[in-house]
């Protein structure tokens, strides 16, 4: 366990290049065993959770070679194993897409159950479901999930859930299945389109990724391509709600404006200044922020990953703001911690009170997962005083070099081992 000793009272200010993103690259790289040939990927932000999934990958077969810090030559050509690593798929929830690509390159799959996380239950039923209308038969028993499909046939799949997760495992099945498959009430969230883009570029006949309806018409070849990952819009806005919150003047580059609309609308509400520009947005709260109401909902909505760094930022707003969690059920972990803080916050089930105007002090919190993870180390940079937030390699998973950006734009940040030695980053060179 590492953790970070953040001094407050910091104004956040200057440029921050933003990484690729995350959420794309773990629906990506599952998708290049579908090939029969060479992939190049770039853009993959060097995370833990990329690197897992490199390892996974290498673990089943595909010879990977690095080309620089965030590009990959990958060879999928030798595959053989149907069953990623148990030890690495444990590590990271999105390892389960390899349900989807293995099924639709081997036609079986053998993939554990994934494990939940501090974001509430986290289901994979209209996953199955949907694997079972393109006709997989799904045996789960001693904590596998093993399916066997003699032939992936098209189907007309509508999802009960808005689910990210399902939508992609299910366009990786059905890119391979034969005929067509319409998916209905499906993920509209940049990455599902990002995917859909890299399969089409291996071969694949996907249209509609971006809107309710998906049609991907099954074909059997897959080939080879070349492909550069979206930026990380949440990492965006992450840094762009960092730079209100704090009261500074950021400008975040390599961004794609269409994707954060949600969050420049949330900030222009409280009162921070937004200036857009084609790939570029410059955040700045030269004013007291006001108060603001904030509900999640799935793309183009304020994203639910935000919605801990928003809380944070509300805390500083003067005047009472409603939080309202409409994904998860119970995706407000980082509340007890910023209690510990100063804040005043009450949560009644997926709504939760903030009153703002409070000046945070700086205390001893503990990350449970990524998003709360950076939302603590902004409450930090806002705080009196110093604080230490436990448990940072969840923000490791997530965020490239998070705190070399935060120093970058003003903070002083120090990451130390559990015994106290000081510690040079993980994501440095
Ligand atoms: C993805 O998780 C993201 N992860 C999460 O980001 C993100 O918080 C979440 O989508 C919502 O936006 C990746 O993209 C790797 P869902 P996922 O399936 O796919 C319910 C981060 O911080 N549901 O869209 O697991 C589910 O319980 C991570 O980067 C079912 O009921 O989320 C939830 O309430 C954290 N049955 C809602 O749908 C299912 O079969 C949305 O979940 C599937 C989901």
């Amino acid at each position: 366990m590492e953790n970070f000793i953040v001094k407050g009272n910091v104004s956040l200010s200057g440029n921050v290049k933003i990484s690729g993103s995350k959420n794309a690259a773990v629906a990506v790289l599952p998708a290049v065993v579908l090939s029969r040939e060479n992939v190049y990927l770039e853009n993959l932000p060097d995370i833990t959770d990329v690197r897992t999934m490199i390892e996974i990958l290498e673990n089943l077969g595909v010879s990977i070679r690095r080309r620089g810090r965030n590009a990959l030559d990958l060879t999928p050509g030798n595959l053989s194993k149907i069953a990623p690593a148990y030890e690495l798929v444990k590590k990271m929830r999105a390892s389960y897409y390899f349900m989807g690509s293995l099924l639709a390159r081997f036609g079986r799959a053998e993939v554990p159950i994934p494990g939940g996380c501090d974001l509430g239950p986290r289901p994979i039923d209209q996953h199955l479901k949907g694997f079972t209308a393109l006709g997989a038969d799904i045996n789960i028993e001693h904590g596998m999930i093993n399916m066997n499909a003699d032939k992936l046939v098209g189907a007309h799949i509508y999802l009960d859930v808005v689910s990210i997760g399902a939508t992609v495992n299910l366009v990786l099945a059905a890119s391979a299945a034969e005929g067509r498959t319409v998916l209905e009430n499906v993920a509209k969230e940049p990455e599902i389109v990002d995917l859909a883009n890299f399969l089409n570029a291996m071969g694949a006949k996907i249209r509609g990724a971006g809107t309710d309806v998906i049609r991907i018409d099954g074909v059997k070849n897959f080939h080879g391509a070349a492909h550069a990952v979206i930026p990380d819009r949440i990492e965006a806005g992450t840094f762009m709600l960092a730079a209100a919150a704090t009261g500074g003047n950021v400008m975040v580059e390599d961004v794609i404006p269409k994707h954060l609309e949600a969050i420049t609308a949330k900030l222009r509400e409280t009162g921070a200044k937004v200036e857009v520009e084609p790939e570029r947005i410059r955040v700045k709260a030269p004013d007291p922020l006001s108060a603001s109401d904030l509900k999640t909902f799935p793309y183009p909505g304020f994203p639910t990953d935000l919605q801990p760094p928003g809380m944070v930022l509300l805390t500083a707003a003067k005047g009472l703001s409603v939080i309202t969690e409409n994904v998860f059920d119970g995706r407000f972990n980082q509340v007890d911690e910023l209690k510990r803080m100063g804040a005043r916050i009450k949560v009644e089930g997926r709504t939760a009170l903030v009153e703002g105007g409070t000046r945070l002090s700086g205390a001893p919190v503990t990350a449970h997962d990524l998003r709360s993870g950076a939302a603590l180390i902004i409450a930090a940079l806002m705080a009196d005083g110093e604080s230490r937030i436990n448990a940072v390699e969840h923000v490791d998973r997530g965020y490239e070099k998070f705190e070399q950006k935060l120093i970058d734009l003003g903070a002083s940040i120090k990451r130390r081992s559990e015994a106290g030695q000081e510690k040079l980053s993980t994501n440095q060179d």
